[in-house]
């Protein structure tokens, strides 16, 4: 699919599901954001979006990695987006909308369209809220419900990387 985007520079944006993808380009993207959670193994994170149940990419016309988000579901009942994520020099041109959009329209037929993202405490947070809210997504306390989940281990990488 093709989007001419509002923006006084006009990106043509191509969303695609992908199967298959490159450990460097993926770096790249997820640096570009400072998820060093998940570049500190990149492998790793390849491997969750092969065993995911869609990914879809934002690519320019040349085919330049602009972002990507990810699923797992049960494609019924639930969809849980994973990652969401635009590489940070192409933020605020609408390529994080399109690939909500796409993905909101995609599972419209699942109960639960649900993601876990920052506190809005944090300056992350904060960001991702409003773009959140933007599609009417409200946070789970809103409606009476309540997430779980066991601490995520957020310690700073120190830089040994521990094998096993
Ligand atoms: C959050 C993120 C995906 C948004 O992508 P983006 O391409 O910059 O967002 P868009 O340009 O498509 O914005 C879509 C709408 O959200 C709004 N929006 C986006 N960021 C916003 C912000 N920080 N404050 C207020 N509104 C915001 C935009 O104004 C836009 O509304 P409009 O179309 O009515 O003008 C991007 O900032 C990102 O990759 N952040 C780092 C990774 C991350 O934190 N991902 C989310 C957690 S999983």
């Amino acid at each position: 699919m093709r989007y001419p985007y509002r923006n006084q520079e006009v990106i043509s944006v191509i969303i695609a599901v992908e199967t298959s993808f490159d450990e460097d380009e993926i770096f790249r993207l997820y640096d570009s954001v400072g998820w060093e959670p998940w570049t500190r193994d990149i492998a790793k994170v390849c491997r969750s979006l092969v065993s995911s149940h869609l990914v879809i990419a934002a690519r320019d016309e040349s085919g330049n990695l602009l972002g990507l988000a990810r699923t797992v579901s049960d494609d019924e009942m639930i969809c849980y987006v994973q990652e969401l994520l635009v590489n940070a020099k192409f933020h605020g041109q609408g390529i994080g909308r399109q690939l909500l959009e796409h993905l909101i329209e995609r599972y419209a037929h699942c109960r639960y369209f649900v993601l876990t993202t920052d506190h809005e405490s944090t300056p992350d947070g904060k960001n991702n809220h409003a773009f959140y809210r933007k599609f009417g997504m409200i946070e789970h306390h809103e409606q009476g419900l309540s997430a779980f989940g066991r601490k995520v281990d957020n310690t700073p990488y120190t830089g040994t990387v521990v094998d096993g």
